[in-house]
């Protein structure tokens, strides 16, 4: 079956589950005991699909999880400061429930009016959620008569509200935030325009092994800053000094695998020649690393090149981020920590695309699927309990 948009969907008067990904970064309490959005990305990029929604008319049942309260009832892991902050977003009513399912749920969508919004809570204070659970899916569905997701960041999940509930509707889609993720993605993967360059910084690289593979398929060169690095220098013989974070052993591994396949494809790799005390590229990678990118057409930039909450260490990301921001060529950003140190640096709304995922534009650039956008795909079945 084809991927519907929700262009292509019967929405206007309909009951409309909207499962959003407003997992965002939350602060301590204040003095009243609130807590307050961090980083309103996820929140404004699913503000779109939310508009056309009411504008259609429809009757809007956003959905989502936030953080991992692991089954149970918790007041640390309420949507409430998402819920306000969306209210907020769109300057309009937004009535937080109680709870995501249930008789008293029902009750209150069956008096939804057209362009109504309400926002269920945390989905994951049932562990029926993440086990994908039929009964559990069912009963979300009582509460509906279209689905669709702007979920990007979550659609590596088979959770029953990104994967078991679309399964069961036959009117569902993706909203306007997953069509966008997936032309930016599908580009970089399929048709890059080259020469593609890879910037990749953070910690971990055994994590982000696979997708880095990958993507060695298709860039013309790899540039490495963070502490992810040092990985790279132990893996080529080097000593990394005592006083700087020492790579994981799986780590020097994974960069070990990394060099090997680079070399085989002809693959340019850099390196830090220095540091600013190991928390950040030195002054002289950072021109070689911006000479280096000058040329690029198309850049993909997963992980910050240094500690870049500490702003003496953020010199070598803002740097960088600064020369591609006035540079013509396609820059997409992936992960949480990238997303915010390209915002911090001031050039967001120079670059073409920040990505809501995390380990979803991960998964998605290994397997070039993600579960939760399959689902859209595949012939829908009312009550199986197997899903493919
Ligand atoms: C994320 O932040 O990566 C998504 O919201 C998924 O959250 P999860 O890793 O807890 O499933």
């Amino acid at each position: 079956m084809k991927l519907k948009s929700i262009r292509e969907l019967p929405i206007r008067g309909k009951r409309l589950f909207l499962r959003l990904d407003l997992n965002v970064p939350l602060s301590a309490p204040d003095a009243e005991g609130n807590r307050h959005v961090l980083d309103d990305t996820r929140i404004r990029e699913a503000i779109p699909t939310v508009q056309y929604a009411r504008e259609q008319g429809a009757r809007i049942i956003i959905a989502s999880h936030l953080g991992r309260p692991k089954g149970k009832r918790n007041e640390e892991f309420s949507l409430l400061p998402a819920a306000d902050r969306l209210a907020e977003l769109i300057g309009s009513e937004v009535t937080l429930m109680d709870d995501c399912v249930g008789e008293g749920i029902e009750l209150k969508v069956a008096g939804l009016q057209n362009g109504d919004i309400m926002v269920l809570e945390n989905l994951r204070f049932h562990k029926e959620e993440e086990e994908n659970d039929l009964g559990f899916a069912q009963q979300l569905a009582r509460l509906c008569d279209v689905y669709v997701t702007d979920a990007f960041g979550t659609a590596h999940r088979e959770h029953a509200s990104t994967h078991r509930l679309p399964s069961i509707l036959p009117d569902r889609g993706m909203g306007f935030l997953i069509e966008k993720e997936l032309k930016y993605f599908d580009g970089i993967m399929k048709n890059p325009a080259q020469p593609f360059y890879l910037i990749l910084g953070g910690a971990k690289v055994s994590d982000k092994i696979k997708s880095i593979f990958s993507l060695l398929r298709s860039v013309n060169g790899v540039v490495i800053g963070g502490a992810m690095a040092y990985a790279f220098m132990k893996a080529r013989g080097e000593v990394i000094p005592s006083e700087w974070k020492q790579p994981a052993p799986e780590d020097v591994e994974a960069a070990k695998l990394l060099f090997a396949e680079a070399e085989k494809r002809k693959i340019p790799f850099m390196l830090p020649t220095d540091t600013n005390q190991g928390f950040d590229i030195g002054p002289k990678t950072t021109q070689a690393y911006i000479e280096f990118l000058s040329s690029a057409k198309t850049v993909f930039w997963n992980g910050p090149l240094g500690w870049f909450e500490k702003p003496e260490y953020a010199t070598g990301t803002n740097a960088v981020a600064e020369a591609l921001s006035n540079q013509a060529c396609i820059k997409v950003v992936g992960g949480g920590d990238t997303v915010s140190a390209i915002t911090q640096a001031g050039v967001a709304a120079k670059f073409d695309h920040l990505s809501t995922g995390g380990g979803a534009a991960l998964e998605y650039l290994e397997t070039g699927s993600l579960p939760g956008i399959e689902i859209l795909k595949a012939p829908y079945r009312p009550s199986s309990p197997d899903l493919v």
